[in-house]
Order: C-alpha cells, then sequence, then structure tokens
C-alpha cells in the first residue's frame, strides 16, 4: 500500500484554493485533509466541499506536511503557526516571504535545485511567483552557459496580490468603464489598477528598488548558489487577472545562438515553447490562465550584444508560481523518502 499522508492547508485565498485543487487534481496521497483559515465556515471548490477550520497550533497535532499559504508578516500564518506545525512533527512548506531568505530554509523550485530540500529543518519556502517562473525558463541556459547578467520587466497579474485584489478590478473595470471615476475605490493598491499600469509591487526598499525586485534578485541568487550574476528588475502589476508574463534580458558566457535556446526551451521540464512569431505563436497570459507550465517564446539575440539574448515567459502565478510548486516540492520529499 502507498503512503499517504496527513495534510493541513492552511489560507483558502487565492493561493490556498489553488492548492485545494492542486492537491485533488494531481491526486497527492492524503490520508486525511484538514484547511485551516482565520475563521471557521465551509467552502466549495469545484463542487467539493470543505470544511474550513479556525487555526490554532493545536491543529496540527498529527500532521506530516503542512502547506501554508496565508497572509505574510508579523500577524501572519506562517510566522505564527508554522513552528508549531515543525513541533508537532510535520513539515511546512510556506508559500510566503517570511522564511525565503533565512541560511537555514531551503528555497527550492523542483526543477531547479531539487538536492535542497535534502537540508530542510522541517520549513522549506517556495519562492515568490515571479521569480519561480523566471528561473523555470533560465535554469537549463544557465546549466549550458553561465549567466552573468538578468534584467527583467514583469507585467504581474492582480491575483498575485490575492483575492482582495481580484475583486479590486472587477470592481473598478465597470466604473471606469461607464466613466464613473470619482465612485472608483483604490484599497489592494495605491492607485486604481483597472486600465492602469503601476510600475510598483511591495513596497520601495533600498537603492529605490522595491521588495519584489529585491525579491527577483535575492532568490534567484539563492537558488542558483551563485551571488555573482548581476540582475536587476522593474516590476509591474498590470490589469490582468491570472498569470504573469515577464520581459527577460539575459547575457551568456558564451554566445548561444538562437536556435539552440529554443531547443534547450523544448528539452527542459516544466517548459513549453511557443516561439513562431511570424505567425503571432507567442506565450498570452490569458491562455497560460490555470494551466501548469511555464510558456516561454519572443526568443531572439540582442542587437548589440553578442552574448545577449531576449525571452517572454508568461505562467499562471497562482499554478507553477505558487500552489503547484508546492506541491512539486512535496512530491519530491515522498520521492526522496524525506516525507
Ligand atoms: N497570489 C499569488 O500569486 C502568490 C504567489 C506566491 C506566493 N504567494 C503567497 O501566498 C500567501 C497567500 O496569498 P494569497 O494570494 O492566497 O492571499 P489571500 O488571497 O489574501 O488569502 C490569505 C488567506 O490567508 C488566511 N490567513 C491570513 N492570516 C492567517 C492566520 N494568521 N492564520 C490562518 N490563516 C490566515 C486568510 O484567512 P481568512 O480567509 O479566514 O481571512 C486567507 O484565507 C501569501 O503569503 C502570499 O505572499 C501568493
Amino acid at each position: 500500500m502507498a503512503k499517504k499522508f496527513n495534510v493541513v492547508v492552511v489560507g483558502v485565498g487565492a493561493v490556498g484554493i489553488e492548492m485545494l485543487r492542486v492537491l485533488r487534481q494531481r491526486d497527492f496521497p492524503v490520508a486525511q485533509l484538514k484547511v485551516l483559515a482565520r475563521s471557521a465556515r465551509d467552502i466549495e471548490v469545484d463542487g467539493v466541499t470543505y470544511p474550513v477550520r479556525k487555526a490554532a497550533p493545536e491543529e496540527f497535532d498529527g500532521a506530516n506536511l503542512a502547506l501554508f499559504a496565508g497572509t505574510e508578516g508579523e500577524k501572519g500564518a506562517a510566522v505564527t503557526y508554522a513552528k508549531e506545525a515543525i513541533s508537532r512533527g510535520a513539515i511546512v512548506i510556506d508559500n510566503g516571504a517570511d522564511f525565503r531568505m533565512d541560511p537555514k530554509v531551503p528555497l527550492v523550485v523542483p526543477e531547479v535545485n531539487p538536492d535542497d530540500v535534502d537540508w530542510n529543518e522541517g520549513l522549506i519556502a517556495n519562492p515568490n511567483c515571479s521569480t519561480i517562473q523566471m528561473v523555470v525558463a533560465l535554469w537549463p541556459i544557465y546549466r549550458r552557459s553561465k549567466i552573468t547578467r538578468i534584467i527583467a520587466s514583469t507585467y504581474q497579474s492582480v491575483s498575485g496580490t490575492g483575492r482582495s485584489a481580484i475583486r479590486e478590478l472587477r470592481e473598478q473595470s465597470p466604473l471606469v468603464l461607464d466613466g464613473r471615476l470619482d465612485e472608483v475605490r483604490c484599497e489592494a493598491y495605491p492607485h486604481r489598477i483597472a486600465f492602469n499600469c503601476l510600475p510598483q509591487i511591495g513596497s520601495f526598499k533600498e537603492m529605490e528598488y522595491t521588495t519584489e525586485e529585491w525579491k527577483t534578485r535575492r532568490e534567484t541568487h539563492k537558488m542558483f548558489h551563485d551571488d555573482s550574476i548581476k540582475i536587476a528588475s522593474t516590476t509591474v502589476r498590470v490589469p490582468v487577472f491570472y498569470a504573469h508574463s515577464e520581459s527577460i534580458y539575459i547575457e551568456t558566457e558564451e554566445p548561444l545562438p538562437v536556435e539552440e535556446v529554443r531547443k534547450i526551451m523544448e528539452e527542459a521540464p516544466g517548459v513549453v515553447l511557443q516561439d513562431d512569431p511570424a505567425n503571432s505563436v507567442y506565450p498570452l497570459p490569458a491562455d497560460a490562465a490555470h494551466c501548469d507550465d511555464v510558456f516561454v517564446g519572443r526568443i531572439r539575440k540582442d542587437p548589440d550584444i553578442e552574448t545577449g539574448l531576449h525571452l517572454w515567459v508568461v505562467s499562471d502565478n497562482l499554478r507553477k508560481g505558487a500552489a503547484l510548486n508546492a506541491v512539486q516540492i512535496a512530491e519530491l520529499l515522498i520521492e526522496k523518502e524525506i516525507l
């Protein structure tokens, strides 16, 4: 009989709901499933009703695996309950940013650095959504020829902020179309998101880059085990519901022909190549929404820099960018008999 596990999912917002969906779709070996949030109620996902219990330390008794998809920060789910879950014997996989840069916490994308799970001390972090799709596409290129520089510009969907921002774009859009601008309320973002682009994700930190932009750099360095890569990004929120898009410029040590990069992408795990520009074939967030893969296209040489390449990378931030990656880490733990 295959082993089954007592699983706790914490949080039933945008990521938590997707987590329940992914566990069911991938037939994850669940013995008992418990769903926790700030308040108790029943929720329905794809016709299945899940009873939600109010989170408390004792709710982790008997858990083997705890998948955290709760709000970040001081009063957030992981800061409040992750250690409680670990002390009760569970392995925690956290979607938030609270522990990602902790040197004792592996930050893992299974296609990139699966062996980092080996040194976990009970907690494994899922990287930031826009970083995950970027590293899935870039790691196979890096393995062929070291990437020395990355410049990324992102076009990130509102579901990356969570359910409140999805609601806000829904509510603002008809008001803007009707010209009722004075009725538009902005709570999720400092400005209106409907029919707009906001060059701010997170708050402004060192050197006037945002917290999201620092994540692109620091999390990539940590997963690639290479702090020497020059990385800068501009992260932009756009009025798209699901899937992030990224324009990525890289420089490699050796010049790589476009055809070779296309072949690398075709063979890369988790990547789908959509690159036939003459027929307007390239990745689109509307197509990538609710899909598992990282879609790559528009691969082309830089006109001036011999070792420079441009790529367009799109993926669903709630699937590979969050819930799917977390469940894949759990599957890896089973494969390695860590769980
Ligand atoms: N959205 C993305 O694309 C994405 C991608 C990667 C990582 N993440 C990370 O994933 C996490 C969840 O994001 P989200 O977008 O799903 O947020 P969300 O839609 O705002 O949902 C947050 C959920 O967390 C629960 N929660 C908050 N504080 C809690 C606590 N102290 N104890 C138990 N549950 C608590 C809330 O419970 P109630 O329902 O009872 O209020 C809610 O269900 C965040 O850390 C986020 O940074 C998100």
